[in-house]
């Protein structure tokens, strides 16, 4: 199969582009596009083929469910058998955005695949011109994982999907990088009080300004089995080429790292803020400033994958502070270095 990539820049391409990309969709076939998170792969909801062949491009478990995303909010009153006051609220403040809410779905309206046999359904309105156009264009929900090969990071550029999906999509809309960098975040509407099943974006104090108590993982001390969790989380994520390490980020510690894997006559990249860009590291990628944790979002997925353009040994990152989107970053980095530190 060979791939397309279209730049929707201008009025001319955009309408091709779009014209496309619905005709692909309508004939079964699956369109990568971005939105302001990360880009997606999707397919129509509905059609259970086309959602096939998404778990076939992406190498992706079939046990792991899919979001739907809808170009307009209303439209989810036909797919779900309820929208409780808290989920309606946070629809109503955070859509469109990084906001995917769980909801229980009125049986048979997906296909079974997207939901993966679940009874609940993950919906969410992106918030990005190209997505919305797509979607309104087409009119139906479109079921879109991130577009990456299962276990990579996440695509935030249309070129990151090119290389992870070459030959296996027939069709990419290039919106050039996508603004936010992480995923959504996803929030259980059918317990309440409501559960974060993956930060995000919208943070957990940004939830709880609109409505209330929140369950967050991540800082709730409950009994690690007794709190449901997104089934995606569960599996490698994000991880590059080379063994990811988190450290604090303190310029002895990171210095005395980076001796120390010198000695042993490895390379190490090292992913960490401008601050750090003086180290002795052979590769340094910065996240930008420290105290900006908007822009490290936006920079991480791009920097672990170009540590896989490299030939280090070791990529050390270090790990942001916990509050906001440092939740969401820090979750991602865990999983990417699946859990390990760096003791020197
Ligand atoms: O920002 C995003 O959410 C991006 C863009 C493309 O919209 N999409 C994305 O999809 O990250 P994906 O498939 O990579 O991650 C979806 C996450 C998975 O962890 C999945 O397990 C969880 O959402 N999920 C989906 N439906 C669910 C459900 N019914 N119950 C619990 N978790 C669900
Ligand atoms: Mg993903």
């Amino acid at each position: 199969m060979i791939t397309t990539r279209l730049v929707v820049d201008n009025n001319v391409n955009k309408t091709q582009a779009y014209t496309q990309a619905v005709e692909k969709l309508i004939q079964g076939e699956i369109v990568a596009f971005p939105t302001e998170t990360v880009y997606g792969l999707g397919a129509i909801a509905t059609d259970e083929q086309a959602v096939a062949k998404i778990f076939e491009a992406k190498g992706r478990p079939s046990d792991n469910p899919l979001i739907v995303h809808v170009g307009e909010a209303h439209h989810i009153l036909k797919y779900v058998k309820e929208i409780p006051q808290k989920a309606n609220d946070c629809i109503e403040t955070f859509w469109p955005g990084p906001l995917t809410v769980i909801l229980n779905a009125i049986p048979n309206t997906f296909a079974p695949n997207v939901t993966a046999g679940l009874s609940t359904v993950g919906l969410r309105m992106p918030d990005h011109p190209i997505a919305l156009e797509l979607l309104r264009r087409l009119g139906q929900p479109v079921a879109a994982p991130s577009a990456n090969r299962s276990g990579k990071p996440s695509p935030t550029t249309a070129l990151h999907v090119e290389k992870d999906l070459q030959g296996r999509i027939p069709l990419i809309l290039d919106g050039g990088a996508t603004g936010i960098g992480l995923e959504s975040t996803v929030v259980d509407f059918t317990v309440d009080p409501p559960v974060i099943l993956r930060p995000g974006g919208v943070t957990a104090q940004m939830l709880r300004e609109v409505i209330g108590e929140v369950i967050d993982p991540d800082t709730t001390t409950v009994e690690d089995e007794t709190v449901p969790r997104a089934p995606g989380m569960k599996y490698a994520h994000y991880a590059p080429d080379a063994p990811v390490f988190l450290i604090e980020p303190d310029h002895e510690a990171v210095e005395n790292a980076i001796n120390s894997i010198h000695m042993k006559h490895q390379k190490v990249a090292l992913i960490a803020p401008d601050e750090f860009k003086q180290s002795h590291a052979d590769w340094f990628f910065s996240l930008g400033n420290q105290q900006n944790l908007v822009t490290s979002a936006r920079h991480l997925y791009a920097h672990l994958r170009s540590c896989d353009d490299t030939v280090t040994d070791i990529i050390l990152v270090t790990v942001p502070i916990k509050t906001g989107v440092g939740a969401a970053i820090l979750n991602r980095l865990e999983k990417a270095a699946n859990g390990n530190w760096w003791h020197s």
